[in-house]
């Protein structure tokens, strides 16, 4: 019952690509935080590889590669596997029996007004030009409040385009709880404070890093790449002198210092501005060179991503231990959601088997 008061988080990503530092200054570094804060009993990392099919159902082995690559992402973040379970959705059956279950407390007109989906659903394609919308994609906000239930996280760090998800869980939560009795956990989301940080766009100043658009810096990404992809990043196409005035807003470079830069990295490689702010205001008034600029953010992200890389190396030597770590990952969470389930059909009154009165109420009605 929901009377245990644990701090439990979870939180999932769908394994379509390798990560980004999009993913990274959204949520992972902060799930990193969180993790080490030590002021949480239990800490799950869902790995949404059914949910990643919805809509891609016909390439399954796109979906399979990533698993380990995600993982390997997650590790050399610094999750730490003895403090946070990782673990693969397709193994965890008892998520989709709550699927269907909470898919009679939704309906249709709901599903509908999901913001994040429509937007989804759009970018896809669905529904246009005869490719239909697949049933399991328009429903996935049903089976990710599963996910969220099935592990009674109450805490659900993610970036801010989840935030639908999260009501429609909410929503599940109180129509279920009031229904059959209290037995789910209501979830809040934990969104980053730095606006920056909540929505990343691609080094083409695009609204969001994609895979086709080429404009991502992964995780992964070496220090040459990083070189090319800062020195090849979206500023301000009217700043074309260096004594030029320029815009902040709008320009990669500056949004992705306002994501990673502190005044830390001043002192260390650019002590002639004590803070971003400063730096910025030379920007605007003019005589600062978009190259000085680059070179300073390609130093800060080097800087972030260095630990990262030397992580990456250990587990990349070691992939049958990053395998053993899901393996183990997933049994921990498939009791932990088996558990929720129990508890979810005796409140349904539908645990036939595991309560005998059945029989005895029976009699006693024909009697
Ligand atoms: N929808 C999330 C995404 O696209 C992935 C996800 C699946 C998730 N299940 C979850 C996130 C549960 C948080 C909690 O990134």
């Amino acid at each position: 019952m929901a009377g245990n008061k644990k701090n439990i988080i979870l939180t999932g990503d769908r394994p379509t690509g390798p990560l980004h530092i999009g993913h990274y200054v959204g949520s992972l570094k902060r799930r990193v935080a969180l993790q080490n804060s030590g002021k949480f009993d239990d800490i799950y990392i869902l790995i949404a590889d059914a949910q990643a099919l919805t809509d891609n159902a016909d390439d399954p082995k796109k979906i399979r590669d990533n698993i380990i690559n995600v993982t390997l992402d997650y590790l050399s973040c610094g999750i730490d596997p003895e403090k946070t379970t990782i673990c693969i959705q397709s193994e965890l059956p008892a998520l989709y029996e709550l699927t269907a279950y909470y898919m009679n407390l939704v309906t249709t007109a709901r599903l509908e007004r999901n913001p994040t989906v429509k937007s989804e659903i759009k970018m896809r394609g669905f529904n246009e030009g005869g490719v239909g919308l697949p049933v399991g994609f328009y429903t996935y906000p049903i089976s990710q409040a599963a996910d969220i239930t099935a592990f009674k996280a109450n805490c659900v760090p993610v970036g801010e385009d989840q935030m639908p998800m999260l009501e429609q869980c909410k929503e599940i939560v109180h129509k279920f709880n009031s229904t059959y009795g209290e037995v789910l956990v209501d979830p809040q989301i934990l969104l980053n404070e730095n606006t920056a940080c909540r929505r990343l766009p691609g080094t083409d100043g695009k609204a969001k890093m994609s895979k086709s658009l080429g404009n991502c810096i992964y995780l992964h990404a070496t220090e040459k790449e990083v070189h090319e992809k800062v020195f090849s990043m979206f500023t301000d196409p009217d700043h074309i002198n260096v004594a030029d005035p320029g815009k902040v807003e709008g320009n990669c470079v500056f949004t992705y210092l306002d994501a990673f830069s502190n005044d830390e990295h001043f002192r260390e490689y650019l002590p002639e501005y004590a803070c971003l702010d400063e730096m910025k205001e030379h920007y605007m008034r003019g005589g600062l060179g978009d190259v000085k600029c680059k070179k300073f953010l390609e130093k800060v992200l080097n800087e972030e991503l260095a630990p990262i890389r030397e992580r990456r190396a250990k587990w990349d030597a070691d992939i049958p231990a990053v395998y053993e770590i899901l393996k183990k990952g997933t049994e921990k969470a498939r009791e932990t959601t088996g558990r929720t389930l129990s508890e979810v059909k005796d409140a349904m009154m539908i645990n036939y088997f595991a309560d005998s009165a059945l029989i005895s109420e029976w009699e006693a009605n024909i009697r």
